[in-house]
């Protein structure tokens, strides 16, 4: 799909669909007014009759309009088109309005919607929303089904309509990025989605060293079990203990910074099946546990945008990928292994296994002299508890890093929420027989996990996010969400500017 930013004229305007706002009291925008005069009252004579409310979210399509060559107009409402909204509300408007293009099955589509105020947005922001929502709704995932259908979705080409010259610079560069972060968030739903059975962690190894191949600024490094063992990363290993499929540790290098300049390094948790191991989870919806590898995911995703942005930064993406299963040689509840970090580690849950791939990564990371340390996990299932499937968890050994990621989160419409994190909880992570629990008993369990991954991060500045509730859907839309790629590629970006 193609994302175009330019200046035109409503009545010349050859597109499948034209989109315009009308608001709740029957207000017309400017590129409203404009169709409707072309139009001898069409609009005007719609919105009396009350078919659409001009609510945030509602939409109208209307077709044959005479005096302008679009095919269709799309009627979005923005309850009120004469004054600033607030940008969730805008968000509202963007997603509304890539379902009914989606839902018309419309070849191209253009956007004159710029002209509609947000509090606090500018026209990048404003065109950015707009393309990355219909984008983002132009997805499928059909590669598993015997009978494909159609191979591709009809939307093809989706422009946003600028006012004059300074609109056109920034919406040129929000399609732009807008076109990279889709792509990005479209790579991480289609890992997501991939079944265990698939996506192993070799497969992703595969994956990764196929995105260096294609990418000059790029390179990939992946560590086997022999290699892992000899560095002493018994912790990650141990995950991997009960399973037939060999971890892999997965390092990719992006080289767009100055050579000295110190790497932002994003580390994914790359579950590709968390059975829970001995500690076996329950047999209901087991199934979402592919979904393991969300964070893992959403690294391939933000180095996807990454290469595609082009930014002159240095980042290094890194996957600890396993598969959790019961076995002969699983690991077993009380087994105390040895972490790179020379830590000792009592396992008293085996389905608290995200964290022992990642701790020996962190240690792994310290080589790369990061500027930062972002990990994306699905950790915690009282991650859920706390905040739901609309905010991802945030704990963080640094406020300044912390609040960057949760400003990146906002802008992108991708939140995320601090925890907070002290020594009380990590008391909770004591261990009779070694240095550190895997387990901190019932209470925030998301944060003695954060605090437990504190621990094999002392050496740089550390962020932590638990996509648990956010990384998928359930239910009838089944499905990976591809976040947080669009907070990660925001993050990336403000990094850059
Ligand atoms: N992958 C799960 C966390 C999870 C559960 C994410 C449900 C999304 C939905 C993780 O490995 C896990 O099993 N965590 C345990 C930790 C517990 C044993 C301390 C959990 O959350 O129950
Ligand atoms: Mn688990
Ligand atoms: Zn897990």
């Amino acid at each position: 799909m193609e994302f175009i930013a330019k200046t035109g004229d409503l009545e010349k305007l050859t597109s499948a669909c034209l989109v315009v706002a009308v608001g709740e009291k029957g207000q017309l925008s400017a590129a409203a007014t404009a169709i409707d005069k072309l139009a001898g009252g069409l609009i005007s004579r719609v919105l009396k009759a009350g078919d659409i409310k001009g609510k945030y979210g509602q939409s109208l399509m209307l077709h044959g309009l005479t005096g302008i060559k679009a095919e269709r107009v799309l009627l979005v409402g923005t309850q009120q088109c004469d004054k600033a909204i607030k940008q969730a509300d805008f968000i509202k408007v963007a997603r509304a309005t890539a379902a009914a293009i989606k839902q018309a099955g419309c070849k191209d589509a253009t956007l004159a919607l710029l002209g509609q105020a947000v509090d606090g947005a500018d026209d990048y922001w404003k065109a950015r929303q707009l393309l990355q929502a219909t984008g983002e709704s132009n997805y499928q995932f059909n590669q598993l089904k015997s009978e494909k259908g159609p191979k591709t979705l009809p939307l093809r080409k989706v422009t946003v309509l600028t006012e004059n010259r300074s609109q056109t610079g920034q919406a040129k560069r929000a399609a732009e990025h807008a076109q990279a972060i889709v792509s990005g968030i479209h790579t991480a739903r289609d890992l997501g989605n991939l079944p265990g059975n698939i996506c192993t962690p070799s497969y992703l190894a595969t994956r990764a060293k196929n995105l260096a191949k294609k990418n000059p600024k790029l390179s990939c490094k992946v560590l086997d079990e022999k290699q892992m063992k000899a560095l002493g990363m018994h912790s990650l290993l141990s995950v991997s203990a009960g399973s037939a499929e060999g971890a892999k540790l997965i390092t990719m290098e992006y080289k767009g910074g100055k050579k000295g300049d110190r790497p932002i390094v994003l580390l994914g948790k790359g579950i590709t099946f968390d059975s829970g191991g001995i500690s076996l989870k329950p047999g209901a919806g087991m199934d979402e546990m592919k979904f393991d590898m969300c964070g893992a995911a959403s690294v391939m995703g933000a180095m996807t945008t990454l290469c595609e942005m082009g930014l002159p930064i240095n980042v290094v993406g890194m996957i600890a990928s396993a598969e959790n299963m019961p076995g002969p040689s699983a690991t077993k509840p009380g087994d105390v292994i040895t972490s790179m970090s020379g830590k000792t580690i009592e396992v008293l849950n085996t389905d608290a296994e995200g964290r022992l791939v990642l701790c020996d990564a962190l240690t792994y990371a310290e080589r790369f002299k990061p500027a930062a340390v972002v990990d994306i996990a699905t950790l915690t299932g009282a991650c859920i508890v706390a905040l739901g499937h609309h905010i991802s968890g945030l704990i963080s050994n640094n406020d300044a890093l912390a609040d960057k990621l949760t400003a990146a989160g906002i802008s992108a419409a991708d939140q995320a929420w601090r925890l907070p994190m002290n020594d009380d909880y990590q008391k909770q992570l004591d261990s009779n027989f070694a240095d550190i629990a895997n387990i901190g008993g019932p209470g925030a369990g998301t944060i003695t996990a954060g605090c437990f991954l504190a621990r094999f991060a002392e050496k740089f500045d550390w962020a932590h996010l638990d996509i648990a509730g956010t990384a998928w859907h359930s239910g009838a839309k089944k499905g990976a969400s591809g976040r947080p790629v669009a907070l990660l590629s925001q993050f990336l970006l403000d990094s850059a500017a």
